[in-house]
């Protein structure tokens, strides 16, 4: 990690976080550092949103970033508002924008999952108040932030570890790009040539890349991204909103399998990952997701720890 400096850098405080983009290299070693703090010492940060409300609006399911970012508003001392898809209906029973202006006007901050990633940008530009996006079919920055920082606190040099993901160029896949573009990190992905990240994502990472000094490639050959892999990441074949291609990516992916034999190709102490929820059996094997090289629960615990590092800096 690059010394800390002395001079007083712009606060982070109102910003929104909807893509890996919007923060810089330097601001997300800042979070990192106070991620850190509140995982080591969250006695300190008891009350550092005390009276806060952060509105939370779920048009998929969810089961961690649920629950990470309602017990990480509790324990900075404010509270958060769980709003099921029946309950606000985006865009039909209200426009984005009267959401938007009505929300600013009771809560401090906004998480929103929905589908379309305007939908969030729409939100964000309409809102006073800070919004950050829980996953979009574009990206899911919280997830990948807090990724980051479980490969750091595994390996400090992260400039020089390498790590691939398998599978589908999806959001999580997208984020991963734009995060080690802006972390100049080495990442290779591995994908079906029909199932590969959007161009406009990966042009983006490979511009920004440019300037980090990142290593970054997208590639059909699984088995030389997985070699000597320092970290093998992979998520579900069929993401939420796509279970009616699920049959045919089912025949897609099957070659993109972690099993045992893939894995294997990566360095000894390879850890496996995985944002979670898995598909056990399809796009990786219970022998590898339950080895002890697994790191996929840590994965999830510190989505509570990097978000509360989000929420304190963008809503003080
Ligand atoms: N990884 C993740 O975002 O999990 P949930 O879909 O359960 O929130
Ligand atoms: N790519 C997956 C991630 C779930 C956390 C999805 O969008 O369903």
């Amino acid at each position: 990690m690059p010394k800390r400096k002395k001079a007083r850098k712009p606060s982070l405080r109102g910003r929104d976080f909807l893509s890996m983009l919007d923060f810089t290299g330097s601001e997300i070693w800042d979070v990192f550092r106070t991620a850190k703090s509140v995982k080591d010492h969250p006695e300190r940060f008891r009350t550092r949103l005390r009276s806060k409300h952060l509105a939370m609006m779920f048009e998929k399911p969810s089961l961690r970033t649920r629950v990470s970012f309602e017990v990480g508003m509790r324990e900075l001392g404010g509270d958060a508002l769980y709003l099921a898809p029946s309950d606000i209906n985006l865009g039909k029973r209200e426009s984005v924008y009267d959401v938007a202006k009505n929300l600013e006007r009771m809560v401090h901050g906004i998480m929103i999952r929905t589908f379309d990633h305007d939908i969030c940008v729409d939100l964000a530009k309409f809102a006073s108040i800070p919004v950050v996006n829980g996953l979009t079919d574009l990206e899911h920055p919280c997830q990948v932030l807090s990724d980051l920082f479980t490969i750091w606190e595994t390996k400090r040099d992260v400039r020089s570890v390498k790590i691939c993901f398998v599978g589908d160029g999806n959001n999580v896949a997208h984020s991963l790009l734009l995060g080690a573009a802006r972390l100049g990190l080495r990442l290779m992905i591995a994908s079906p040539r029909a199932y590969q990240p959007k161009a406009s994502v990966v042009n983006s990472a490979f511009e920004e890349g440019g300037r980090s000094g990142a290593a970054l490639e997208v590639t059909e050959d699984v088995e030389r991204a997985v070699r000597d892999a320092d970290f093998v990441y992979t998520d579900v074949w069929t993401s939420m909103g796509q279970e009616g291609e699920a049959e045919q990516r089912r025949n897609a992916f099957r070659p993109y399998q972690v099993n045992s034999a893939l894995f294997s190709l990566a360095k000894p102490d390879a850890c496996f990952m995985h944002c979670l929820p898995a598909h056990r059996g399809e796009e990786v094997t219970d022998d590898v997701i339950d080895s002890p090289n697994s790191i996929v629960f840590r994965q999830a615990e510190n989505r509570l720890h990097v978000q509360k590092a989000v929420l304190t800096v963008v809503m003080r």
